[in-house]
């Protein structure tokens, strides 16, 4: 309470415009109008006493009548003006008063803002400072009026403040953030935002400046956090990765480079890279369910039977159930679940076709065809990439989608793409 009752005193020297004692001029113009009156009947009433010893008594009756109706007309007259003048004075005296605690309210709420608020002239002079400017700096308040602007900040901000201000009076707004020195503290990042305003003609630049030191060290530890948790993800993901690739060597590195391929023909398609994000993670997943089917089928050489080719099939699926609960920022285990399918519907497990596949797992699904055979497997050597080609382009639209092969030919033939 008598912190508030200070800041209210100090508040009466900080504003920039004080007030007249307008009560006090009033009560000393009432008091001589008063006395004016009263001199003008003693003056009267004197008057009337020495004149009336020597007049007759019918001429001194009337004198008297005269003397008392321009009397009584005089103080009538003098009434009225009083009044009415007190009344405007009064008018005034209520309105002044009114406009005092208003401006006092608003000083004190610019002291309980959060908020530095500066007012500066525009040459940088220092017309008012808030409680919170000077006290989170460590100045008192005469201190700090006398420092420009400039002073305020670490001299690298500081360099930059004539080309703010010209800025600042060109645009006649401006949000900046900058450093601002503290007595006996490290410097405190702050959020500048300075206006320029006018009033009876003279322009001022009011500032408004928040301290975002605690902000910015709260930013700075989620990035990190974020940064921590992304490098475990990546860590989880290839730990996933190995775990399906180390029980069939010859499709060892198989998905880093499907998922290298499908990210390079979302940016082709000029997919937003949210979603290439999401097909990269997903390709290096994509045969994560290949853990469930037996190594010796996945290495067999030769022609697989009936049964052998439905284990492997199956894969698809797995890898869904393997990550559906898994919560990524992206449909990884959709992808996973529809990499086989095929735009006229004879692809697997669903048999889904055309827009029903979604467009990460159509160029997935031609990501991997492509990997596929210009790779090693043990029951074939590696086909050349134009036969690779080939492949997609004689099945342009039927099995795979056109605008993904586009992209995919674009890629080898004129953007000299290379799984290396
Ligand atoms: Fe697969």
């Amino acid at each position: 309470m008598s912190y508030r009752k200070g800041a209210a005193m100090k508040n009466k020297t900080t504003l920039v415009f004080s007030h007249v004692r307008w009560h006090i001029i009033a009560a000393y113009f009432l008091a001589v109008f008063l006395a004016l009156v009263a001199m003008i009947v003693v003056v009267v009433a004197l008057v009337y006493i020495h004149a009336a010893p020597n007049l007759p008594h019918d001429v001194l009756q009337t004198v008297m009548d005269k003397v008392m109706v321009r009397l009584v007309l005089i103080l009538g007259v003098l009434v009225i003006l009083g009044g009415v003048g007190s009344w405007f004075l009064a008018r005034i005296i209520a309105a002044r008063r009114e406009l005092k605690l208003q401006t006092d309210i608003d000083a004190q709420l610019l002291d309980v803002a959060n908020d530095s608020i500066f007012v500066h002239d525009l040459k940088g002079n220092c017309l008012y400072a808030n409680e919170t400017a000077y006290k989170s700096r460590g100045y008192d308040q005469i201190e700090l009026k006398v420092l420009r602007f400039p002073a305020l900040e670490v001299p690298e901000s500081a360099k930059l403040n004539e080309a703010r201000t010209k800025e600042l009076l060109e645009k006649g707004e401006l949000i900046f953030e900058s450093a601002h020195l503290r007595k006996g503290k490290p410097p405190m990042l702050v959020e500048v935002h300075s206006r320029v305003v006018g009033s009876n003609g003279r322009r001022f630049i009011i500032t408004s400046v928040r301290d975002i030191t605690e902000r910015k060290r709260t930013e700075e530890e989620l990035r990190e956090a974020s940064e921590k948790l992304q490098r475990a993800m990546e860590g989880t993901i290839h730990a996933m990765a190995v775990t399906a690739e180390i029980r069939d060597p010859y499709t060892a590195g198989h998905q880093q480079r499907v998922a290298k391929l499908a990210t390079a023909i979302a940016r082709e398609m000029d997919l937003p890279e949210e979603q290439v994000e999401g097909i990269r993670v997903a390709g290096i997943l994509h045969d994560i369910g290949k853990t469930y089917v037996p190594a010796e089928i996945l290495s067999k050489p030769g022609i697989l039977r009936k049964n052998e080719m439905s284990l492997v099939k199956d894969h698809a699926e797995v890898g869904y159930d393997l990550l559906k609960t898994v919560e990524f920022s992206w449909p990884v285990a959709q992808i996973v679940f529809q990499h086989h399918e095929r735009m006229d519907g004879s692809g697997y497990p669903r048999g889904l076709s055309g827009e029903d596949v979604m467009i990460e797992a159509r160029i997935m699904g031609v990501a991997d065809v492509i990997e596929a055979m210009a790779s090693h497997r043990p029951y074939r050597p590696a086909f050349s990439t134009e036969k690779a080609l080939l492949e997609i382009i004689q099945k342009k639209g039927i099995l795979y989608d056109a605008q993904v092969v586009d992209a995919c030919l674009k890629l080898f033939n004129e953007k000299q793409f290379s799984f290396d």
